[in-house]
């Protein structure tokens, strides 16, 4: 997005657990857009849990519909976007991201996304089985880099939802 430009979307990206659905979702009602969560797409989509997509079909197979989920949502306007904490890091993703998008990526370390995602229920796919944080670290430093090329960084670590959309509010009007 260049300066001057007002976005036609915002897309969310980041690790699981760094608040990219409850920071959509308040983004959306302050800026009267709509707000969609790829998980809930594909969820919709498939018929089933993203659990049961990882499980009975593999994680190509949620892979290639989660591609197509996002293909159809980044073309749609006046809309927040939080995509998966995998998708910014499949080969061709960002391709996807046009010049009018405004994406935000929100920071968060393996530890606290640990302590929030098992405080949410079941484990996600990626996270479940012993040894979760030193996992979560693994899998987090093989996509920082992904997850860089989003144009702003915000620290969801200290700050929560209502804080976070606040600032991308802000961000929005200053860039423009
Ligand atoms: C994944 C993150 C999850 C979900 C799936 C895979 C990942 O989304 O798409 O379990 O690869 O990090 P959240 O980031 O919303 O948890």
């Amino acid at each position: 997005m260049a300066n001057g430009d007002t976005p036609e979307r915002i897309l969310l990206v980041g690790f699981m657990a760094s608040g990219k659905s409850s920071v959509g979702r308040e983004l959306a009602s302050r800026l009267g857009w709509a707000f969609e969560d790829f998980d809930t797409v594909i969820e919709a989509r498939a018929g089933k849990s993203v659990s049961e997509i990882f499980t009975e079909d593999g994680e190509a197979e949620f892979r290639r519909l989660e591609s197509g989920v996002a293909e159809e949502l980044l073309v749609r306007t006046e809309v927040v976007l939080a995509s998966g904490g995998g998708w910014p890091a499949q080969p061709g993703s960002w391709n996807m991201v046009t010049g009018h998008t405004m994406s935000v990526w929100l920071q968060v370390s393996p530890a606290e996304a640990v302590r929030r995602a098992s405080q949410e229920g079941p484990l996600r796919p990626l996270l479940e089985g012993g040894d979760v944080t030193n996992r979560a670290t693994a899998l987090l430093l093989v996509r920082e880099a992904s997850y860089r090329r989003a144009r702003y960084a915000l620290d969801s670590e200290q700050y929560g939802p209502l804080e976070l959309a606040g600032e991308v509010v802000k961000l929005m009007t200053e860039s423009r």
